[in-house]
């Protein structure tokens, strides 16, 4: 594993710390406690319901979730009716949220692996990353990995302009308290991806920028 990549590992290791955000909740800490409870809510309750809404799925497909972090995506997906879903992630302790989580909730068709995605990505109908082409600044072979890894389609999320001043205001927020915690971020131009991807036959279907990130559906066109 790389340093930048093992440098993410270790921020990632406190599962709670990260999927306390979802909730509005605590935090290990009163960085992580004032951005759980005042601005991540804000920003993963709109890409939730900007997923859900952009992803296209059948009965039949399979999914992968690269960089699943605590598994919250996966798990409803797999709820929703998708054939089966695999989340992978390198933090043991975000695999072990997960699979405490699809247990309790009595979910059986997803797994998951703790592993480096450079390591392990199944073939899938559909693979998404969300939250994930952030932490890395050269992602061309992320995105070279996904354009082999996806049959049909593929969903990225990732930081790119600001939608606005409030989004302008929560992306200095996010980047700040990223510097505060020594994690180096960075945002991506979406021409960029949109180029690279339809070099390797995905296009951009849907789209939506909403605070200050990119949410996009590449589709397969032979
Ligand atoms: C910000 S979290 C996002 C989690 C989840 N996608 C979500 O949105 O709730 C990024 C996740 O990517 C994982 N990750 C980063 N680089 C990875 C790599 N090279 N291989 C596997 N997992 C990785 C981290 O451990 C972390 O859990």
């Amino acid at each position: 594993m790389e340093k930048k990549e093992e440098a993410v590992r270790k921020y990632f290791e406190n599962a709670l710390a990260f999927d306390e955000g979802y909730e509005s909740k605590g935090g290990p800490d009163f960085i992580h406690r004032i951005a759980n409870h005042f601005f991540r809510p804000f920003l993963l309750g709109r890409r939730w319901t900007e997923f859900f809404s952009m992803i296209d799925f059948q009965n039949d497909d399979t999914v992968v979730d690269v960089g699943c972090g605590s598994g919250r995506y996966i798990i409803e997906l797999s709820r929703r009716g998708i054939k089966k879903g695999t989340g992978i992630d390198f933090s043991s302790d975000m695999i072990n949220l997960c699979k405490q989580r699809a247990g309790e909730l009595g979910v059986k068709n997803v797994e998951f692996s703790q592993s480096d995605i450079n390591e392990t990505v199944p073939l899938s109908d559909i693979l998404y990353s969300l939250g994930f082409l952030t932490y890395y600044k050269n992602i061309d072979s992320y995105l070279d990995l996904f354009s082999r890894k996806a049959r049909r389609l593929i969903i990225l999320e990732f930081p790119g302009e600001s939608e606005n001043i409030k989004g302008a205001i929560l992306k200095c927020l996010c980047f700040a308290w990223a510097k505060m915690r020594s994690l180096k971020v960075n945002t991506h131009s979406k021409k960029y991806i949109d180029d690279f991807l339809s070099e390797k036959g995905f296009y951009p279907v849907k789209s939506v920028n909403y605070f200050f990130s990119w949410l996009v559906a590449y589709e397969k066109k032979l």
